[in-house]
C-alpha cells in the first residue's frame, strides 16, 4: 500500500505530465499554423511522449492500489514572440519537472518506499535526456537567430529528427 503523501505527490506529478503533454500539443498546433512543418512534428511527437509519462504513473499507481483524479484536458493558450522564446518556455518547464522528480525521489527515500524510489529512476534518466534535448534545440535556434534561411533549414532538420530521433 502506498504512503498517502507519496500517493498525493505521484498524482500531482501525473497531472504535471498531462499538463506537459498539453503544453507541447498547444505549441505544436501554434507553430503548425505558422508553417513550421518539422518543428510541429517534433512537438506533436513530444506531446505523445509526455502522455506516455503520464500513463506510466497512472499504471504504477493502479498497481500499488492508488486512487487517482485527473485534470481536465484542454489546449493551453500559447503566447510567444519567437521560436527561441517558445523553446525557452519548454526548457524552463522541463527544468521545473526535473525538480519535481528530484523531490519525489527524496520523498520516497524519506518514507522508505523503495518500490517507488526504484520506479522513479526511469523518470530521473528521462529528465536528463529531455532537458538536454530541449537545450540542444534552444542552442541551435539561438545560433540561427533571425536568419530566415537558417530557420527554414532547421525546420527541415526537425522533420528528419522526427523520423530518425537524432539531433
Ligand atoms: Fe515528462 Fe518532459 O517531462
Amino acid at each position: 500500500m502506498l504512503n498517502d503523501k507519496i500517493q498525493l505527490e505521484l498524482i500531482k506529478q501525473l497531472n504535471r505530465e498531462s499538463e506537459s503533454s498539453q503544453l507541447y500539443l498547444s505549441m505544436a498546433y501554434c507553430v503548425e499554423k505558422k508553417g513550421f512543418e518539422g518543428i510541429c512534428e517534433f512537438l506533436y511527437d513530444h506531446s505523445n511522449e509526455e502522455r506516455k509519462h503520464m500513463l506510466k504513473l497512472i499504471r504504477y499507481l493502479n498497481k500499488r492500489g492508488g486512487d487517482i483524479t485527473l485534470n481536465n484536458i484542454f489546449l493551453k493558450k500559447i503566447t510567444y514572440g519567437c521560436l527561441k522564446e517558445l523553446f525557452q518556455i519548454l526548457f524552463e518547464h522541463e527544468k521545473k519537472i526535473s525538480n519535481k522528480i528530484n523531490f519525489l525521489v527524496e520523498l520516497s527515500l524519506e518514507k522508505k518506499d523503495y518500490f517507488t524510489y526504484n520506479f522513479l529512476q526511469w523518470y530521473v534518466k528521462e529528465q536528463i535526456e529531455e532537458e538536454s534535448l530541449i537545450k540542444r534545440i534552444l542552442d541551435k535556434i539561438q545560433l540561427i537567430g533571425e536568419d530566415k534561411g537558417g530557420l527554414y533549414l532547421f525546420d527541415k532538420d526537425m522533420k528528419n529528427f522526427h523520423k530518425n530521433k537524432k539531433l
